[in-house]
């Protein structure tokens, strides 16, 4: 199967906006080229953070028209799937650590008619995900410990993502893979070429909010021509 190259997606995470200005960032971001918007769910239990429900992802849906891709990262997430759904969550991403029933939850969130995403913390072998491949509509590699912006890359997560993105390759499969956490315009061309293409990222948008859409495009621009190694 020859390679078939993905688009590179920016995914502008709200994690280090402005809470009291949620709307107006996310259109900065919307405005400044951004392709998604991303939700950091936090419970307070899965992650020691407390954040987002969906009361805030329904107010955003008003805001911009971007999707909206809902990082899920609390305990139990298959109790709130219908709620995010219905609150114009465009995709539901679960942490596989979070997930008795992994194959279920992926199951119930086609269901609901929205896109199904799994993401794998930095310590989780990728074997967990190989039984669940063909439910998966995207795969997020934690490149950093979840429930904070600001941190730096684990450079260890560059050979996982090579690994799947390889392992995705030799299936014939077509999923994307998205990276979260330290990504900047320094990491995103090396996570570009050990196979992600869709690059997750708050703080090196948001830290300057006078500047965000100039952001945006600095973190496109870092990726221009830069493709998979193989
Ligand atoms: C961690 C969060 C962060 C956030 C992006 O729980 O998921 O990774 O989205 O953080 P930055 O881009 O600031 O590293």
């Amino acid at each position: 199967m020859p390679e078939r190259g993905y688009p590179i997606i920016l995914e502008a995470s709200i994690l280090s906006a402005d809470f009291a200005q949620l709307g107006e960032d996310a259109r900065r971001a919307e405005v400044g080229g951004a392709d998604v918007i991303q939700v950091d769910v936090m419970d307070g239990v899965f992650v020691p953070v407390i954040t987002f429900g969906p009361g805030v992802v329904k107010a955003l849906r008003q805001w911009v028209n971007l999707p909206l891709d809902v990082h899920l990262m609390i305990v139990e997430p298959e109790r709130h799937l219908e709620a995010f759904a219905a609150a114009g969550a465009d995709r539901l991403i679960v942490h596989q650590e979070a997930c008795l029933h992994l194959h279920r939850v992926l199951q119930m969130i086609h269901e609901l008619g929205v896109e199904a995403g799994i993401t794998i913390n930095p310590a989780t072998p990728l074997a967990v995900l190989e039984d669940v491949l063909d439910l998966t509509d995207l795969v997020q590699i934690m490149t950093v410990n979840p429930g904070w912006g600001g941190q730096t890359l684990i450079e260890s997560q560059l050979d996982k993502i090579h690994r799947l993105r390889t392992l995705i390759e030799r299936r014939g499969l077509r999923i994307p893979i998205a990276v979260d956490g330290g990504v900047d315009r320094t990491t995103a061309p090396r996570l570009v070429e050990a196979g992600a293409s869709v690059l997750i990222s708050g703080s090196s948008l948001y830290n300057d909010r006078a500047t965000v859409a100039e952001n945006v495009t600095l973190l496109r621009e870092s990726c221009h021509d830069v493709t998979w190694r193989g």
